[in-house]
C-alpha cells in the first residue's frame, strides 16, 4: 500500500449568536481526520470510514468529503486522478458542531496536499462549501470557512464568499456542550420565520457591530453586552431541552455570553480565561447530567490554524 498523508479539520461554532449564517469560529478539538493515497486506478474511491456507525455514504457524489474533493479536482482539471480516501470521523454529527463542514474541509485539504498544493487554502473554500451543501441543502460558509482557515470568520457575503478574519482577544476560551438529543439541521432551519421586525433588525445589527468592535479592541465588556441573539435563539431554544437553565447558569458562572452552536443542539459559551471556561463547563454538564441527558463537553481556545496536515 502506498504511503498516504493525513489531514485534520476542526469542529466549529457557527452563528456565534449574533451572526446567523455569517459568523463562525473554529475549535481546537474535536475534528475529523482524512487519509488520502494516490492510486493507479483512475477516479476517487472511499476505502474506509470509521467513527460514523455506518451512517455516512460511500458514494462519491453523496459524501461531503469526496464530493468537495471531486469539485475541486474538476476545477483544476485533475478529475481523472486515482485517489483513495479513508475518513475517520472523530466528532459527533448532527451536533451543531459543523461535522459535515469538517469532513468537506478535510476532503479538499487532503487532496490539495497530496497534489502538492495546486490551490491556496482560501481557493479551496468554494469547493468545501459545495461539499457541505449536500448535507443540509443550503449554501453558507459559517462552519466551513473557520474549519478551513481557522480563527473567527465573518462572511460578509455567502454568495461571493467574501470572508474576513477577526482578531481574537487574548485568553478567550470556548466551552461547548453537546447534549445527545436529535436536532436535524434541515428542521432547525425550517422552523425559522422569514419575517423579522425592524426593531429586531436594529437590535441584532447593533449587537453584531458591537461584537466586531469588541473583538478588534479586545473590549471584553462590549463583547459581553453584544453577545445577544434576539432573532434566531428565541425560535430555536425550544429544540434544546433545558436551554435557558443552562444559559442562566453559565452567565451566573461568569461567561461573557452563551447561545446555540450552529443549528443546535450544542450550546456554546465564551469566557475570558480557562478557569471560567471550566466552571462554565461544570454547570453545563451538571444540568444535562441531572436531567439524565447524555452529553459531551469540549473546552478549547479559538483554533487559529484551521485545517492542517498532520
Ligand atoms: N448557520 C447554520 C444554521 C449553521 O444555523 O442553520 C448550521 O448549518
Amino acid at each position: 500500500m502506498r504511503t498516504g498523508i493525513k489531514v485534520f479539520a476542526p469542529a466549529s461554532v457557527a452563528n456565534v449568536g449574533v451572526g446567523y449564517d455569517i459568523l463562525g469560529f473554529a475549535l481546537e478539538k474535536p475534528g475529523d481526520e482524512i487519509i488520502v493515497r494516490l492510486s493507479d486506478k483512475p477516479g476517487l474511491r472511499i476505502t474506509k470510514i470509521t467513527g460514523a456507525k455506518g451512517k455516512l455514504p460511500t458514494a462519491i457524489e453523496k459524501n461531503t468529503a469526496s464530493f468537495a474533493a471531486l469539485k475541486m479536482l474538476q476545477h483544476i482539471g485533475e478529475e481523472g486522478r486515482g485517489i483513495e480516501f479513508e475518513i475517520h470521523k472523530k466528532m459527533p454529527f448532527g451536533s451543531g458542531l459543523g461535522s459535515s463542514a469538517a469532513s468537506a474541509v478535510a476532503g479538499v485539504m487532503a487532496v490539495n496536499e497530496i497534489l502538492r498544493r495546486p490551490l491556496t487554502k482560501r481557493e479551496l473554500l468554494p469547493f468545501a462549501v459545495m461539499g457541505e451543501q449536500i448535507a443540509d441543502g443550503a449554501w453558507h460558509a459559517d462552519n466551513v470557512a473557520p474549519s478551513l482557515l481557522g480563527g473567527m470568520i465573518l462572511i460578509r457575503s455567502n454568495e461571493t464568499l467574501d470572508v474576513h478574519r477577526l482578531p481574537i482577544p487574548k485568553g478567550l476560551y470556548a466551552t461547548v456542550i453537546y447534549p445527545k438529543v436529535e436536532v436535524l439541521t434541515k428542521h432547525s432551519r425550517g422552523i425559522l420565520s422569514d419575517q423579522t421586525s425592524l426593531k429586531q433588525c436594529i437590535e441584532q445589527t447593533g449587537n453584531l457591530a458591537g461584537f466586531i468592535i469588541g473583538m478588534y479592541n479586545s473590549d471584553i465588556d462590549l463583547i459581553g453586552r453584544s453577545l445577544k441573539d434576539v432573532i434566531i435563539e428565541p425560535q430555536r431554544a425550544q429544540l434544546i431541552p433545558h436551554f435557558y437553565a443552562v444559559k442562566n447558569a453559565v452567565l451566573e458562572a461568569g461567561a461573557l455570553g452563551c447561545s446555540i452552536s450552529g443549528a443546535g443542539p450544542s450550546i456554546f459559551a465564551l469566557s475570558t480565561n480557562s478557569l471560567i471556561a471550566e466552571r462554565v463547563g461544570e454547570e453545563m454538564t451538571r444540568i444535562f447530567t441531572d436531567a439524565k441527558i447524555e452529553n459531551q463537553l469540549f473546552i478549547s481556545k479559538i483554533n487559529q490554524e484551521g485545517a492542517v496536515l498532520l
